[in-house]
């Protein structure tokens, strides 16, 4: 199980009621390990917006059901398109420590059935959206990151909204529901910088009950 309560690790930091950021929360070389397994199945890929534009994040899926995008709209699909099979298993070592995370939040019972993971490279970025596409949104995400650290900004569920900036780490974890559930979210380029566990890139996972 991944330790969530060991005492080295820094405080959890709670912004305002429904967002929770677990700094260093679990042991994300182990994880990556399993996430490289994912990756030979399913390959990150860059998928297009509805409107034709490439994503500046390359994307894949595990579990049920993996979220795509393409001329036809925004959706999740229990098939993986670049390869006509179903998406990969969520490897257990992830879904445990999202688990863990739910825990925390105050969710006990969280069964993701789609883990999409995003890899950005240096200037990349994801603009500002809301997390949607879900049937159930009052089910919290959680996102587990790794390798180059992130400013990842959230506001309210108007786009006008003012924004904070948590910055995400390889090793964080951070879950938002409830009243932040359907805020919009974002994270700015991508600054070169280098972490030893992927250079110069960052892998996000991020958890949902999608079905
Ligand atoms: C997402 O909004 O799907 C990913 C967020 C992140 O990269 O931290
Ligand atoms: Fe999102």
């Amino acid at each position: 199980m991944p330790d969530l309560f060991s005492d080295q690790r820094p405080e959890a930091q709670w912004h305002g009621k429904d967002i929770l950021h677990l700094p260093n929360a679990f042991d994300a070389d182990a994880s990556l390990r399993a996430l490289k397994a994912v990756f030979d199945v399913s390959p990150l890929r860059h998928m297009k917006t509805p409107g034709g534009q490439q994503m500046s994040a390359a994307m894949t899926s595990a579990g049920a059901l993996g979220w795509i995008s393409d001329s036809q709209g925004y959706r999740y699909s229990p098939i993986d398109p670049l390869t006509g099979y179903a998406w990969p298993d969520i490897p257990p070592v992830l879904l445990a420590t999202a688990q863990a995370a739910a825990r925390r939040y105050g969710r006990a019972a969280f069964a993701p059935d789609a883990c999409l993971i995003n890899r950005y490279a240096p200037g990349a970025r994801l603009t500002a959206h809301q997390d949607r596409d879900e049937q159930d949104v009052s089910i919290p995400v959680v996102s587990l990151s790794f390798g180059a650290s992130a400013r990842f900004r959230i506001g309210g569920q108007d786009r006008a909204d003012p924004m904070e900036t948590i910055i995400l780490e390889h090793g964080d974890a951070l879950v938002f529901g409830r009243s932040k559930r359907l805020a919009y979210h974002a994270v700015m380029p991508m600054k070169p910088g280098a972490h030893p566990a992927l250079g110069p890139d960052r892998i996000v996972c991020t958890f949902r009950v999608a079905g």
